[in-house]
C-alpha cells in the first residue's frame, strides 16, 4: 500500500520534467520509482545529476546518462523524497544517509519537487529522528552539542556516507522553527550537513494517496 502511494507520487512527477534538460535525481525508495519513470523518457532528456552512489547505479542500469554536477551551471528540476514534510514544505531528509549530496544537488536546481506518500505529512517536524552528517573524529563532540539543544543523538551503527562520514540521528526534537534550527546545527564544528531542508524548502509537493496524487503548490 505504502509502496503503491510512493509509486503514484513518483510517476506523477514525470509531467513536470521539461524535455531536453538535465534532471536532478534524489535518493530513496520513492525516487527509485521516479527513476523507473524517467527511463521511459530517457531519449528526451540530456541526462541526470545524481545525489548518491545508489541512485547513480540505478540510473546507469537503466541507460540514463549521469552527468557531473560541476559541469552544469543550473538546471530546472530536482526530484526527491522526504522522511517528513510540514505544511510550509520544510522537510526532514537523510533517512538513507544521502542528505549532503541531496542538499548540494537541490541547491543548484531552480525547482525542488518533493514526492512522498501521505504518511510523510506532519504538522511539526521531529518525530522522525533528524539525521546529521558528521566528520568521524567530531562525532562525540557534535553529539554532546546536539544534546545541549534538547535532542538525543545516536550514532547510526554501521553506516558510512558516500562522503566517508558518519550519521548521528537526533531523537526527541520538536522542530517548531526549522529555518533557525537548520542554521544553528550547521554552525556546530564538525557538522557537514543536517537533514532539515527548510532554508531551501520544496517548491511543489506531490503526495501519493490511496485515491491518487495530490499536488501541493
Ligand atoms: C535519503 O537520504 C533520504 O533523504 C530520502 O529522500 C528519504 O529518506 C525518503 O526515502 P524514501 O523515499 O525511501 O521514503
Amino acid at each position: 500500500m505504502l509502496d503503491d502511494m510512493k509509486r503514484k507520487a513518483a510517476w506523477a512527477a514525470l509531467e513536470f520534467i521539461p524535455r531536453h534538460t538535465v534532471v536532478g535525481v534524489g535518493t530513496g525508495s520513492t525516487v527509485n520509482h521516479f527513476i523507473d519513470a524517467l527511463a521511459t523518457i530517457k531519449h528526451e532528456i540530456k541526462g541526470a545529476v545524481s545525489s548518491s552512489e545508489q541512485s547513480t547505479a540505478k540510473l546507469k542500469d537503466l541507460g540514463i546518462p549521469v552527468l557531473d554536477l560541476n559541469s552544469i551551471d543550473r538546471f530546472s528540476v530536482y526530484v526527491d523524497g522526504a522522511d517528513e514534510i510540514n505544511p510550509d514544505k520544510h522537510m526532514i531528509k537523510g533517512g538513507g544517509a544521502a542528505l549532503t549530496r541531496e542538499k548540494i544537488v537541490a541547491a543548484v536546481a531552480e525547482t525542488f519537487i518533493c514526492i512522498v506518500d501521505e504518511s510523510k505529512q506532519v504538522p511539526v517536524l521531529g518525530r522522525f529522528p533528524l539525521p546529521v552528517e558528521v566528520i568521524p573524529m567530531a562525532s562525540s563532540y557534535v553529539a554532546r552539542e546536539l544534546n545541549k539543544i534538547g535532542g538525543r543523538a545516536v550514532l547510526r551503527a554501521g553506516v558510512t556516507t558516500d562522503n566517508g562520514n558518519v550519521i548521528l540521528d537526533v531523537h526527541d526534537l520538536e522542530i517548531r522553527h526549522p529555518i533557525q534550527l537548520e542554521a544553528q546545527i550547521n554552525n556546530i564544528v564538525g557538522v557537514v550537513t543536517n537533514g532539515i531542508f527548510a532554508i531551501r524548502a520544496a517548491d511543489k509537493v506531490l503526495v501519493g494517496t490511496p485515491a491518487g496524487t495530490t499536488i501541493l503548490k
